[in-house]
């Protein structure tokens, strides 16, 4: 959770992509408080430029799309993204930030439901997920907080 994640990109000294600005202005909008801060941001930037080339990354809980444009921003260009949020305003603002991404697909639901829409998807603790060719990379898929998703992950990583 990031309380007042929105606001810190106020005052932040970290060096922000417009794609993301983008995500923090429509939350603004929204009055939605809890995009990722940007250290965070950063953070799972660094991780998403790790994925290699034909790799899927999800994310549970999209918000706006602060995290996603923190990945996408930094991902190779065949990198695959899900993002599953269950809000449909968060969700609507998030598909028109990524609406010419053809390789970002944002979905309004459940994220208990993301394995319907896309397999090798690993949710943690910071909401974000990431893998390559039907692997997940361990130290992620240790995180995984459900049982039974970290076990579908274990079989399908196989
Ligand atoms: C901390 S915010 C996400 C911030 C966003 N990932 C970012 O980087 O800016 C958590 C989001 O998860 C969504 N959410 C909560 N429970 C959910 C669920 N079961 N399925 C999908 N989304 C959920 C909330 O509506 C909220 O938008």
């Amino acid at each position: 959770m990031s309380m007042g994640g929105t606001a810190s990109y106020e005052t932040t000294d970290v060096v922000v992509p417009p794609l993301v600005r983008a995500a923090v202005s429509a939350a603004t909008e929204l009055d939605f408080p809890l995009c990722c801060r940007p250290e965070i941001g950063r953070l799972i930037s660094v991780l998403a430029a790790g994925v290699p080339a034909g790799g899927r990354i999800g994310e549970t809980g999209t918000g706006t799309g602060a995290g996603l444009a923190w990945m996408v921003s930094t991902a190779r260009p065949d990198v695959k993204f899900v993002s599953i949020e269950l809000d449909v305003d968060r969700t609507d603002a998030a598909r028109q930030l990524f609406a010419d991404r053809p390789s970002v697909t944002v979905i309004t639901g459940d994220s208990a439901t993301i394995g319907d829409h896309a397999r090798s998807i690993c949710s943690c603790s910071t909401g974000v997920l990431a893998a390559e060719r039907g692997r997940i990379h361990p130290p992620i898929r240790s995180k995984c907080s459900d049982r039974a998703e970290r076990s579908r992950l274990t079989t399908s990583s196989r």
